[in-house]
């Protein structure tokens, strides 16, 4: 029996459009890449043509983050929408962790890279659920809403560059995450929406070391390049990512994540000076 490489089931992942069928096969491929780990049998890299944007359900409608309505958190309509955001960047970053295995492929790397990637898949996949689950529990689905397009720009942006990508996901977006999900857990508290602070506290816990993955393979590369790893970041973040990092900035969990204050502050400092 010739078995799927990685590269392969992250391919059938990135071309499943639908969301749960999604996540359910993006679980299962990491529970077979897990088991083939603990019996000494690693599953092969190997390689697989990526394309360039993944499969997407029809509904939501995407549309540019100006034109989606404003989140009013008091009400339960608002509670919606901040639950269908978190789902549609929970669905992206599914896909997210998936891309990046066979779109670098070429670049050798330890198998402990390979375990980290598809164990932050798998949790994003948990996450897609729960949130659905919990925007199901609100009488709404993943699709009822409008999201946001351009959640997969900075996957194009640096679909040559695998730093690139590092310092820019995980160390950047994911990184925010960790900034504005207390002030969420915060909202669904205040509502007693027991549901939706359990899933959030779940994420919030999870991020942390999707974080981490992002550090400590950016300071592996740039090891193995001999780079300095906060030029190397600022660099990257400047080139890639379009935007401020905006403050306030989480910093004990940064630090947790090995983001340390130099890497983010001057690249907000200098937003704010007018650049
Ligand atoms: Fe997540
Ligand atoms: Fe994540």
């Amino acid at each position: 029996m010739t078995e799927k490489t990685l590269s392969e089931m992250a391919v059938e992942v990135l071309t499943t459009a639908d969301g749960r069928e999604k996540t359910a096969m993006s679980r299962a491929y990491a529970q077979q890449w897990s088991e083939a780990r603990d019996a000494g049998t690693p599953l092969q890299i190997g390689h697989a043509d990526v394309p360039l944007r993944p499969s997407r359900p029809e509904t939501p409608r995407l549309r540019d983050p100006r034109d989606v309505p404003r989140r009013r958190p008091g009400t339960e309509a608002g509670r919606i929408a901040i639950l269908h955001a978190v789902a549609h960047i929970e669905l992206n970053a599914v896909d997210l962790h998936w891309d990046i295995i066979p779109r670098f492929a070429d670049t050798s790397m330890p198998i402990g890279f390979y375990d980290d990637w598809v164990k932050a898949a798998d949790e994003e996949s948990k996450h897609f659920n729960l949130v659905c689950d919990c925007l199901e529990a609100l009488g709404s689905h993943y699709g009822a809403l409008d999201a946001h397009a351009g959640m997969w720009r900075a996957a194009e942006d640096t679909v040559n560059d695998f730093m690139g990508r590092l310092a820019v996901v995980p160390m950047v977006l994911e990184a925010r995450g960790l900034d504005v999900t207390p002030g969420m857990i915060e909202i669904f508290r205040k509502a007693k929406d027991d549901k939706a602070v359990d899933a959030l506290k779940t994420i919030y816990a999870e991020e942390v070391s999707h974080v981490a993955y992002g550090s400590k393979w950016f300071h592996f590369l740039c090891g193995r390049h001999e780079l300095d790893p906060k030029e190397a970041f600022h660099t990257l973040v400047r080139r890639y990512f379009h935007g401020a990092l905006k403050p306030p900035f989480n910093e004990e969990k940064r630090a947790e994540a090995g983001i340390p204050p130099d890497f983010y502050w001057p690249l907000a400092t200098e937003v704010k000076s007018g650049h």
